[in-house]
């Protein structure tokens, strides 16, 4: 990398931030710059302490205009993996970042940083998340499983992977270092913690055989700190209900799941007037809610998260800084006008440190988008 790729007006921002509040010293913050500015001059890049890393990732969440559990941005685990050079070690960290993580139920927000960009190509993990379900597209055009990743599910089956072809596969884990093809791993079964999804009230929901796992964990994002780039950054929070009930087996291109759910409630799916999907919408949320706990594993729903959201808002104002937040992004899917953060404007703006969508790794040539297109998506962390 060359030296003017750092830009060296990011780097004073950020460890200005830092400084300001971490209570460093005007004079540490200026031996501390000088000596990056000659790191640059001299290598192109700087190396980041590792506190410097860890307030950066946190930061980095606190920024996330579409999460809106950023209550929690203090607490966030990080582990800096900078040293590992070997895309099997890089596995091995993320079996680690899963069991840590999930704690038996007890979610802990982790992120995992690995070694930053210094040339033109980063490492990175195909996967948008480290634990997904596959996608099978059949003959007749339908998907048995995750339509959201039959592309990857294509992509691992061309490597060797073969999914025993059911709806839940858990998908392996592609991971490319730079200059070498890309590796694939298989996840080991007993680190993944699943909720089997049953009903309060309606015992034949059981029947439909749904589940999901407990931990989402981001992937594909770019952690950006201090004009440093890190590819590979895989992080992790808990889900908020709705992300699963409505989105994941709510929507159509997903699993599609109201038009059976609405049938097996008795409502009359002949008429949009009778609003089935939004009950049967509702009854996947509660379902989701039930199981969750039933299993102990921490998951928010979508009224206690407004309610933290509104609180963080406080906090950060008292603290003197806006939050910054995309709207469409913040609001959840479902019943958005019952919770505060529909009512509240937002403004939408790019602050960092920060996590940036990059495109699939596999078409590299659009990474220069740098925005997700939100229209229909719904990332909330
Ligand atoms: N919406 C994504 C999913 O359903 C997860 C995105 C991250 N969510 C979170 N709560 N940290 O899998």
């Amino acid at each position: 990398m060359k030296p003017q790729n750092i830009n060296l007006q990011e780097v004073t921002d950020y460890l200005t931030l830092f400084a300001r509040e971490q209570n460093l010293s005007a004079e540490d913050l200026k031996q501390r710059l000088e000596r990056i500015y000659v790191e640059c001059e001299q290598t192109g890049i700087y190396w980041q302490t590792t506190t410097e890393l860890n307030y950066g990732a946190k930061v980095a969440w606190r920024n996330s205009v579409n999460c809106i559990g950023r209550i929690s941005w203090q607490s966030l685990t990080v582990r800096d993996l900078r040293h590992l050079t070997t895309a099997v070690d890089i596995f091995a960290a993320l079996v680690e970042h899963i069991e840590v993580a999930t704690n038996r139920g007890k979610i802990r927000p982790t992120i995992s940083i690995f070694a930053p960009q210094t040339a033109e190509e980063g490492i990175r993990i195909w996967n948008s998340q480290l634990i997904r379900y596959a996608g099978y597209r059949q003959p007749d055009g339908r998907v048995i499983g995750d339509p959201d990743r039959v592309e990857l599910t294509k992509i691992c089956q061309s490597m060797g992977w073969k999914g025993a072809g059911t709806s839940f596969d858990i998908l392996p884990v592609i991971i490319k270092m730079p200059n070498q093809p890309p590796e694939m791993f298989d996840l080991p079964k007993e680190i993944i913690m699943e909720v089997p999804i049953t009903h309060p009230n309606y015992p034949w929901l059981a029947d439909l055989g749904l589940k999901w796992h407990a931990l989402p964990v981001a992937s594909d994002w770019r952690l950006e700190i201090g004009g440093i780039s890190y590819p590979a950054a895989p992080f992790n929070g808990w889900y908020m209900s709705a992300e699963i009930g409505a989105r994941n087996f709510g929507d159509a291109h997903r699993y599609n799941m109201l038009p059976i759910v609405a049938k097996k409630m008795g409502l009359n799916t002949s008429s949009k007037l009778s609003l089935w999907k939004d009950r049967a919408l509702v009854e996947l949320n509660v379902a989701v809610l039930h199981s969750f706990a039933e299993c102990g594993v921490k998951i928010v729903d979508h009224h206690t998260a407004s309610k933290q959201f509104m609180q963080h808002w406080k906090q950060e104002a008292a603290a003197n800084r806006m939050v910054p937040a995309d709207w469409g992004m913040t609001i959840p899917p479902i019943s958005p006008s019952t919770t505060e953060v529909f009512h509240q404007p937002m403004e939408n703006v790019c602050l960092k440190p920060n996590l940036f969508f990059q495109s699939a790794a596999w078409h590299r040539e659009n990474d220069v988008v740098q925005t997700r297109v939100t229209v229909g998506g719904k990332i909330t962390c």
